[in-house]
């Protein structure tokens, strides 16, 4: 297999006029764990700076990190005590602005992760909060008295996203306070105009730091209902992808209320403030596919994007993998667009789902970069790295800490279904090369978390030379997507093939006008071979993942178990 040769982007007049964020491509950094700079065993951002050379290689056009702003990192960032600062184990504002810089001196565009829903309950906003029951900040955070006798049992009846009460009782004032996460990250009062006001204000401030774009976490949480009356009873006992209900109720009062529907509007309007270049948001929010598009707006003028994890827990077979496109598609037709994510910082790594299959690992690059959406890479994603065995009680992640103490049964039942109860495993360092530290840290120093312990094989310089490897395969998935127009944005047909065996997925990527040609993808979700008629086609095989060469196209092919055939139809 070998490189494919780089063509000049055919960027014509229409496809300007298509936004950035639509056709881009993303990569997911998480700070901690990408590449310690200054050897403290800890990732920071001149580690990431020093990176930027390789993601630029690789291919990809837009970076997403996840928060790098002060924090006591009870949650590793998604705990901030000042949005403003910068966490020093990362760096400083200087290195924020360098990299932004860097960022953007090479074409690509940078996204930061806003946690608008809590603070950490060390923010200077809780102190005071908690303080003194007339605090001026009290009305900032969610406080309410206990229910009777005594007001020692929590307000309602609300659960937090983990399971067990959001409420947690507080000595020093004899109230309750709510989070809808873990009990050190308060939930904001949204319905306090001053906190609104000041969390609009640290958008606007990322924005004018040369932001392109803000990950916005769990943002299905932020408002609560103004009643607190108890969520109604459900006999769902777990929460799931396509569905957030569960632990036995229907969170219709803490999650999807419709004032959070409606505040995804006014934020995109403090977005639409920042026009040169455009701006985009993409929301964590949970759900199917038919309740997710609610928050992009009716009229597209909500969040731009929102995550769809069903991928996350998908079944990959062909009937499976087309009516989860089937789903997506319907929801988010023009001018939404869908997203595809196979995996991220909570989420077991993808490979593992695939117990390791390398040609599966590469099949799914395939229809991740081909199918119309905006794809979001994890990092190490594109070398196959895999999850890290820690067990709970070595967990650094406080939600191991959380089910440390639950019964085995349990932790195992969790297992079978995909959640990551430590999600350190997924965390573990990237792997850039076969040295001790793997080229994350220098070799004196003691990573974070322990390396993988395959760090040695699986790493970015021996894939680098391995034209068979999943790192060159995403490579020339990812040149080939910013080659065609039409893996960008085109609209998605499937293509109707009565032959087909039902494990081939196979769709063809059209951009309207049909000036530049169709491209069109065979995915063969088996590892039996499947012959494919070509005779219709006039064009060249622009990718496989199994030979790599491009082609003119031959009247019949032999698809191999596994395999990704992306062929360009031009006569
Ligand atoms: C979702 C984030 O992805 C996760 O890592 C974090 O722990 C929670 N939100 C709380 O902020």
């Amino acid at each position: 297999m070998h490189d494919l040769p780089s063509e000049r982007p055919r960027l014509s007049p229409v496809d300007s006029q298509v936004p950035w964020w639509k056709r881009t491509t993303t990569y997911q950094i998480y700070p901690r764990s990408f590449a310690d700079a200054n050897g403290d065993g800890i990732g920071d951002l001149r580690g990431i700076l020093g990176k930027l050379d390789y993601l630029q290689r690789l291919g990809v056009e837009t970076l997403w990190l996840s928060p790098f702003f002060q924090s006591p990192q009870a949650d590793f960032g998604y705990d901030i005590s000042d949005h403003f600062a910068i966490a020093e184990e990362y760096g400083t504002m200087d290195d924020v602005r360098a990299l932004i810089r860097e960022v953007h001196a090479r074409g690509m565009k940078i996204v930061l992760d806003m946690v608008l829903n809590h603070t950490s309950a060390l923010h200077p906003w809780f102190a005071a909060s908690r303080r003194d029951r007339g605090d001026p900040k009290r009305d900032w955070y969610i406080w309410r008295d206990g229910r009777k006798p005594g007001g020692k049992a929590p307000p309602n009846n609300w659960r937090s996203m983990l399971g067990g009460s959001g409420w947690h009782y507080d000595e020093a004032t004899d109230q309750w306070y709510f989070a809808s996460f873990l009990d050190f990250q308060p939930d904001l009062n949204y319905r306090n105009p001053e906190v609104k006001a000041a969390m609009l204000d640290v958008v606007r401030h990322w924005f004018a730091q040369g932001a392109d774009g803000l990950r916005l976490d769990i943002f299905n949480a932020l408002f609560k209902d103004a009643s607190f009356a108890d969520n109604p009873f459900s006999w769902r006992p777990m929460p799931t992808e396509s569905n957030p209900h569960g632990f036995f109720q229907r969170h219709i009062h803490t999650i999807d209320h419709p004032d959070t529907i409606a505040f995804a509007r006014e934020l995109r309007k403090v977005v639409d403030e920042f026009a040169d270049p455009p701006r985009f948001l993409v929301g964590e929010v949970f759900g199917d596919a038919a309740m997710l598009r609610r928050y992009c707006g009716e009229a597209a003028d909500g969040l731009h994007l929102v995550f769809l994890f069903e991928t996350l827990n998908a079944r990959w077979q062909g009937r499976h993998v087309r009516a989860l496109i089937q789903a997506f598609e319907h929801a988010f037709p023009e001018p939404f667009s869908p997203t595809f994510v196979l995996g991220n910082h909570d989420r077991p790594r993808s490979i593992h789902r695939l117990r390791g299959g390398r040609d599966e690992a590469k099949l799914l690059a395939a229809l991740q970069l081909t199918v119309r959406g905006v794809p979001f890479i994890y990092y190490g994603e594109e070398i196959g790295m895999d999850n890290h065995d820690i067990p709970l009680h070595e967990g650094l992640d406080p939600v191991s800490a959380r089910f440390r103490m639950a019964p085995r049964w349990l932790v195992r039942w969790f297992r079978r279904r995909g959640v990551l109860l430590n999600r350190d495993e997924c965390r573990s360092p990237m792997q850039w090369d076969a040295s001790k530290n793997a080229g994350f840290s220098p070799d004196d120093a003691t990573p974070w978390l322990p390396l993988h312990r395959r760090s040695a094989a699986v790493n970015v310089a021996t894939q680098e030379g391995d034209p068979e490897s999943i790192l060159c395969c995403y490579r020339n998935l990812l040149a080939l997507r910013r080659e065609q127009p039409a893996l960008q944005w085109g609209q998605l047909a499937w293509i109707a093939a009565p032959r087909l065996p039902d494990n081939v997925v196979a769709f063809r990527r059209i951009l309207p006008g049909n000036g530049a040609g169709a491209v069109e993808v065979f995915l063969n979700f088996s590892k039996r071979v499947a012959e494919l008629d070509l005779s219709a086609y006039a064009g060249r095989v622009l990718f496989s993942n199994r030979t790599g060469q491009r082609s003119a196209v031959p009247p019949a092919y032999t698809l191999r178990g596994f395999e990704a055939v992306v062929v360009l139809d031009q006569p």
